[in-house]
């Protein structure tokens, strides 16, 4: 095992010291400290990295007794962006899903292995599950806002959750809306319902939604296939701004999609792992024909 390193804002937490990383789901939620005090609105230094390394170790998930995730080992490096790619059914969903420990949530699912967000790991008994899934973010392939609450509420939603201080939330909502770039499309309609925007808008307000909390990694299910080209590019040039301060996650079905926003792309097949590397590399030299297959469109 390796040592924590210090003073990493996740590792090394000493439970007693941090009563809060233990915290149960259903208690009132404080700021956790699984992450440091860095605020929404503030940019990172240039050159720092503000997003998080993942690193998948041995990592298998379970419906029932059916075993469909069979030993991933896999890094997703920090302020990169590393795409997904396979066939149907083979798992990209069950694996994201397993990062931010929502697999669990499917009634008879489970996981093996372990997931480190830098040094922690995430499936530690004494990890807050909470604080989790508001380092590492997710979005939807259907953009699923909050349908009966305002747009500002749909982004402070999280927030009211996790943050002491109230006072700032409309500087926070905003700088989260302008990150997402959607902000000078809805400063003036912050008290209408986020269900009456565009499905793009939509999907850029759950981008905002989980901004707002100001997490490390962002995992993106399909976050385009619901779109048209016009609001897909925009997502798409959104990644290419929002890496630098996260690490991004995105399962694609799209071949080009993968080719533009994608540093990293990791091949998958039947539950398993067949190759990650430069997208370039995955693309145009696979070292599996297996890969070479898949993306020159012989099956899947
Ligand atoms: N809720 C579930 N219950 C049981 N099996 C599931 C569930 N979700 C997915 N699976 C199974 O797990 C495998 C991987 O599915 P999934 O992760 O959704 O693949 P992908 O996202 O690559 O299409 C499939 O065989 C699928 O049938
Ligand atoms: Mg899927």
């Amino acid at each position: 095992m390796t040592p924590p390193r210090s003073p990493t804002k996740v590792a090394g937490v000493d439970p007693e010291a941090s009563p809060e990383l233990t915290r149960r789901a259903s208690e009132p939620a404080m700021r956790t400290p699984i992450l440091g005090e860095r605020e929404a609105s503030e940019p990172p230094a240039a050159g720092q990295a503000a997003g998080l390394q993942v690193r998948l170790e041995g990592l298998r998930a379970f419906y029932g007794s059916s075993e469909e995730l069979k030993g991933i080992d896999l890094e997703f490096h920090a302020n990169e962006v590393t795409a997904i790619i396979g066939p149907s059914g083979c798992g990209k969903s069950t694996m994201i899903r397993c990062i931010n420990r929502m697999h669990e949530e499917i009634p008879g699912a489970r996981a093996e292995g372990r997931v480190l967000l830098d040094e922690l790991d995430v499936y530690d008994p004494s990890v807050d599950v909470v604080a989790v899934r508001r380092a590492i973010g997710m979005v939807f392939q259907k953009p699923n806002p909050f349908p009966t609450m305002t747009i500002f509420d749909n982004v402070a939603a999280g927030l009211r959750l996790t943050s002491r201080r109230r006072g700032d939330l409309h500087a926070k909502v905003e700088a989260a809306l302008r990150s997402a770039g959607l902000w000078d499309e809805v400063a003036d309609r912050l008290e209408e319902p986020g269900a009456g925007l565009s499905g793009g808008q939509q999907q850029r307000l759950c981008i905002a939604r989980s901004l707002a909390v100001d997490p490390e990694v962002i995992l993106m299910d399909e976050p385009c296939s619901a779109l048209d080209p016009i609001a897909t590019l925009k997502i798409e040039e959104l990644i290419a701004e929002l890496k630098r301060r996260v690490t991004i996650v995105i399962v694609t079905h799209n071949m080009q999609q993968a080719a533009r926003v994608a540093d990293r792309t990791a091949f998958m097949l039947d539950g398993a792992l067949v190759e990650v590397g430069p997208t370039r590399e995955i693309f145009t030299k696979p070292g599996d024909p297996r890969t070479e297959e898949y993306v020159t469109g012989k099956f899947g």
